[in-house]
């Protein structure tokens, strides 16, 4: 049978669970749902040159890519591309005709420098040096059994500080934005990233189907959140951790630990039996509190970069 690469159509329902059910065979660290693939293509930015590419063979889809310029990078001309194809379906060419059509989409979007994650296994990596890549950082998923593991009991709330979800902030969630914003910046890693579009923000992060407002926490000081974990569910047992950060003169007192810990203990009240977390290797303060709180590396991925001529 042939294997044909073309756009996911967002309200093909075939194309987004195909699209989902790839990503969680290939990859299943990260959460991905029909509704979640159809948010990403429908919200990007413009400036993102945003695609979802699907391999598809005798009406199946059998490998998915999503590809975009980061548009909210301080440096212009990087692109992404993640590519990914079903592990049962291998050696049918759909990774090799996903690339293809990937580069060839950023290079005429202005895209100068390409960004790709690879799992970290032989067959993966050669594929990518074949296509010209060169090896870049490394990033590990770690996975806490939230049903039989050991999560630590809750600490102390310091005196000033309190607790809030992040549905107490429906009606002005503008405080979490700056805190996402200043936290983001200092993530380590390949690509420096700069949210200052509000307006993008509450789209795309703030109204992500996945995310689950009830057990995302934020540490208030004064009134305003200083740290906060962000939880994203898959509407079963499946809990993620999409983003945790302190703003900079809170940092090194127990704030990101306390956030995330309370986030896990209501997820584990709610019913959710597993967790998921992906950190840059170098990132030693957030795996040292990953460590703390029961998560064991499960996978590492590693990124590879390829400048076009
Ligand atoms: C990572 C981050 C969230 C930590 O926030 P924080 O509020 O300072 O974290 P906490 O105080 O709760 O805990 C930090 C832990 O890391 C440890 N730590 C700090 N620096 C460390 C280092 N260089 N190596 C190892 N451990 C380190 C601390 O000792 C502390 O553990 P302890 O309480 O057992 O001593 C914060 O630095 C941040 O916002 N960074 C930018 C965003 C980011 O990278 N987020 C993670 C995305 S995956």
């Amino acid at each position: 049978m042939t294997v044909i690469v073309r756009d996911l159509q967002p309200d093909v329902q075939a194309d987004t669970e195909g699209f989902a059910r790839v990503r969680h065979l290939a990859l299943p660290y990260i959460l991905f749902t029909s509704d979640s693939v159809r948010h990403m293509l429908t919200n990007s930015h413009p400036d993102a040159h945003f695609r979802s590419l699907i391999a598809v063979e005798d009406g199946e889809v059998i490998g998915a890519a999503g590809v975009s310029l980061a548009h909210d990078s301080t440096e212009p001309g990087q692109g992404y591309l993640n590519i990914y194809v079903r592990p049962d379906r291998t050696h049918r060419g759909a990774g090799r005709l996903l690339a293809r059509a990937a580069e060839e989409h950023l290079a005429a979007v202005g895209a100068t420098k390409l960004y790709t994650w690879v799992l970290d296994e032989p067959a993966n990596r050669a594929f990518a040096e074949q296509h010209g890549y060169t090896q870049g950082r490394p990033a590990h998923f770690l996975r806490l059994d939230l049903a039989n593991g050991a999560l630590p009991p809750l600490p102390e709330i310091p005196p000033g500080v309190e607790l809030r979800t992040a549905a107490d902030f429906a009606d002005d969630p503008r405080p979490l934005f700056e805190l996402d914003a200043e936290t983001v910046s200092d993530e380590p890693g390949e690509i420096d990233i700069e949210f200052t579009d509000y307006d993008a923000w509450l789209e795309q992060s703030w109204r992500h189907p996945l995310l689950h407002p009830e057990l995302t926490m934020a540490a208030v000081v004064d009134g305003r959140p200083v740290a906060f974990s962000v939880a994203y569910t898959d509407g079963a047992t499946r809990y993620s951790t999409a983003m945790t950060g302190t703003a900079r003169a809170y940092r090194g007192r127990g704030l990101a630990k306390l956030a995330k810990i309370h986030s896990l203990h209501r997820a584990r009240a709610a019913g959710l039996t597993e967790a998921f977390t992906g950190n840059d290797a170098g990132n030693d303060p957030m795996i040292a509190i990953n460590k703390w709180l029961g998560y064991e590396i499960c996978a590492t991925e590693v990124r590879y970069v390829r400048e076009l001529g």
